[in-house]
């Protein structure tokens, strides 16, 4: 398979250029290989400012409390300000970024959070199955909580590292139509 694959993505990399985005989107990043396998991008600018460090590291509110549908459905989810309101009705109303979240919310606006992982539109990826076979959200997204700006800490858009941890667990590989729509 790793053979078949570097032309796979050679291939890949020549045909797909950048994908396109609707306006309010994420700019797409570029990718800078670190040492070793593990690549990183950039992340995207965000609306409002959110520091995953506080939440899921020094506070420990578990992922799921804000990434709600990850365990039953193929989308983890973005809290909306209404989620983030409920703590913070009470917590730091008095900073500006909470305040800025707080108008945004007695507005009605939607947060556009800007997408950081992505994989190709010919690309199924569903969180459910991953979730329910007990597979932690570090093992794809690297640790979060450590992250004051996320970023696509794994390479996520390549098929390798789906298919190496696939073999390593008995999931599907062969089976191209499990991944590819
Ligand atoms: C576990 C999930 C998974 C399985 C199983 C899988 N793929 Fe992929 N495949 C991916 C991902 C993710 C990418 C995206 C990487 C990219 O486009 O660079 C990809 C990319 C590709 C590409 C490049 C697509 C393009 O348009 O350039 C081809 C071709 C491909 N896969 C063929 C196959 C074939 C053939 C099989 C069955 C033997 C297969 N894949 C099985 C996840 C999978
Ligand atoms: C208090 C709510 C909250 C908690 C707890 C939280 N997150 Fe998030 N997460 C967010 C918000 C808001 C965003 C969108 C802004 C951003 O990208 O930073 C986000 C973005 C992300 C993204 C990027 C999504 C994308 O666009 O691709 C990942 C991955 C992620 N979180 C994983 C985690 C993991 C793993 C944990 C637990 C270790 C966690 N989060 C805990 C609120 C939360
Ligand atoms: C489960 C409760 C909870 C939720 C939900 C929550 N927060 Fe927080 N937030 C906290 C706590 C606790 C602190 C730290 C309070 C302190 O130490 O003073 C905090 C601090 C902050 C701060 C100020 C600290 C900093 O980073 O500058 C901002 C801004 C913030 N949160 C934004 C958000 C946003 C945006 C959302 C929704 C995506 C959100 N929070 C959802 C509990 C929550
Ligand atoms: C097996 C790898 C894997 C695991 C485990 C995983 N994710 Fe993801 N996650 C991805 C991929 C791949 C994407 C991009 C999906 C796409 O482009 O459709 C993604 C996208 C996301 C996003 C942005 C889009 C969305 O679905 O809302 C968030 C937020 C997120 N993941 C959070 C989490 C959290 C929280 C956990 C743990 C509860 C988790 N992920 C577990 C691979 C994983
Ligand atoms: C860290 C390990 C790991 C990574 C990385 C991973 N997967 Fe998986 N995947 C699993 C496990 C474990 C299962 C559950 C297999 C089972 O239930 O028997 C699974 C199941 C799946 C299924 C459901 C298969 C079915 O039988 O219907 C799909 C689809 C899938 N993965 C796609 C992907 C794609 C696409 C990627 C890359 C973006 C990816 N996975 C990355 C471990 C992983």
């Amino acid at each position: 398979m790793g053979g078949r694959l570097i032309p796979l993505l050679v291939i890949a990399a020549a045909s797909c250029g950048p994908r396109p985005e609707p306006a309010a989107a994420v700019k797409e990043a570029p990718w800078v290989p670190d040492a070793g396998a593990v690549v990183t991008a950039v992340a995207p600018e965000q609306p409002f400012h959110f520091d995953h460090t506080i939440h899921a590291g020094k506070y420990q509110i578990p992922c799921q409390t804000c990434h709600a549908y990850a365990d039953h459905s193929p989308i983890a989810g973005i809290p909306t300000a209404a989620k983030c309101m409920g703590c913070h009705r009470f917590v730091d109303k008095q900073k500006p970024d909470v305040q800025a979240l707080e108008a945004a919310f007695e507005a009605g606006d939607r947060v556009a959070w800007n997408r950081v992982t992505r994989v190709p539109d010919h690309v199924g990826f569903n969180h459910e199955p991953h979730i329910q076979a007990g597979v932690r959200c570090q093992k794809c997204h690297g640790a979060v909580e450590t992250m004051k700006v996320v970023r696509m800490a794994k390479p996520l858009d390549d098929m390798g590292f789906c298919v190496d941890c696939h073999r390593a667990n008995h999931a599907p590989v062969d089976n191209c139509i499990v991944c590819h729509k």
